[in-house]
């Protein structure tokens, strides 16, 4: 299944319910709710903003028509040029993937399209994947996306909650430390203005200290120099190895990914999906 096709499935089950919620005001709601998540992304650099809400399923289903899709497809391309310089990029069979600020699906989905497109050159048959996210309510949007997948990998999800702001959500977590790979997609920038008294900054340099060597991290975000200088030093203070890097690059969801997947749905809102957008990414290496 190509990302967009798996977006659709996740897409019904919060379009039914969104409309539970809203009722026949639905459409208006999720329309709003795309401008809203566009306002909050223009205003991530502000000191001090709340943090945005994802709570109310018009609101997740604003977040996956729009951006899921290409996250994902994002994340495959990264991969891709990693795998240049790294091939194969894992050795083992069994690998375990955590993603910081998954909950929606998209980097794990990424991760398991990449094994499955190149099991000519990898050769994991099994993935652990730890969902960390702060908004629980991402867990139901994720299991959408995890019955659909079509794919020979087996494949452990955990949903865990965790609030990047609160150290008391993640200082008793410890497995999803253990990763193979860390992702890291469109979170940084979500984050980085939440940093009052180094709160962030403190999780990243765990991460960083508590990862097992040779632990891979893949970042990618808006090509935005203000996140990805903030990311830079946090990395580097930390002895990082960068194997794989593009900053500001313009990208386009592979050809084989069809946004006409979405059907009806590309002309309720008067909003298509993102496609085509700057990106800068990353892949760290913990020697
Ligand atoms: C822009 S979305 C990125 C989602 C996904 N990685 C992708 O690329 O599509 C940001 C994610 O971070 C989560 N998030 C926001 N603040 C957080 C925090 N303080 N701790 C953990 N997760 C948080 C949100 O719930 C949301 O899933």
């Amino acid at each position: 299944m190509t990302s967009f096709e798996l977006v659709k499935v996740a897409l019904d089950s919060l379009y039914a319910e969104a409309q539970a919620e809203h009722g026949k005001k639905a459409d208006a709601t999720i329309a709003a709710c795309i401008e809203y998540l566009a306002k909050s992304y223009s205003g991530l650099n502000t000191p001090g903003r709340a943090a945005v809400d994802y709570k109310d399923p018009a609101t997740r289903f604003a977040y996956v028509y729009k951006y899921v899709a290409s996250h994902s497809d994002y994340v495959v391309q990264v991969l891709e040029a990693l795998q240049k310089q790294r091939k194969p990029i894992f050795g083992a069979e069994n690998i375990r993937v955590s993603c910081v600020g998954g909950g929606p699906g998209s980097d794990i989905v990424g991760v398991l399209r990449y094994l499955d497109e190149n099991k000519h050159v990898e050769k994991v048959s099994k993935v652990t994947c730890y969902l960390l996210d702060r908004e629980q309510a991402w867990a139901d949007t994720w299991t959408e996306l995890d019955d659909s997948l079509k794919t020979d990998l087996v494949l452990h999800a955990n949903f865990q909650p965790l609030d990047v702001t609160d150290p008391d959500s993640w200082a008793q977590q410890k497995k999803f430390l253990q990763a193979d790979l860390f992702t890291m997609s469109y979170f940084v920038s979500e984050v980085k203005s939440l940093d009052s008294g180094g709160v962030v900054s403190t999780f990243w340099k765990t991460l960083f200290k508590n990862a097992k060597s040779g632990a891979l991290f893949l970042y990618d975000d808006n090509g935005h120099d203000s996140f990805n200088n903030y990311f830079d030093a946090l990395w580097k203070a930390e002895g990082l190895k960068c194997i794989v890097e593009a900053t500001n690059s313009w990208v386009w969801p592979r050809g084989n990914e069809q946004k006409s997947e979405l059907g009806d749905y590309l002309n309720k809102f008067g909003q298509q999906p993102k496609l085509k957008t700057p990106l800068s990414y990353r892949v760290l290496q913990k020697l």
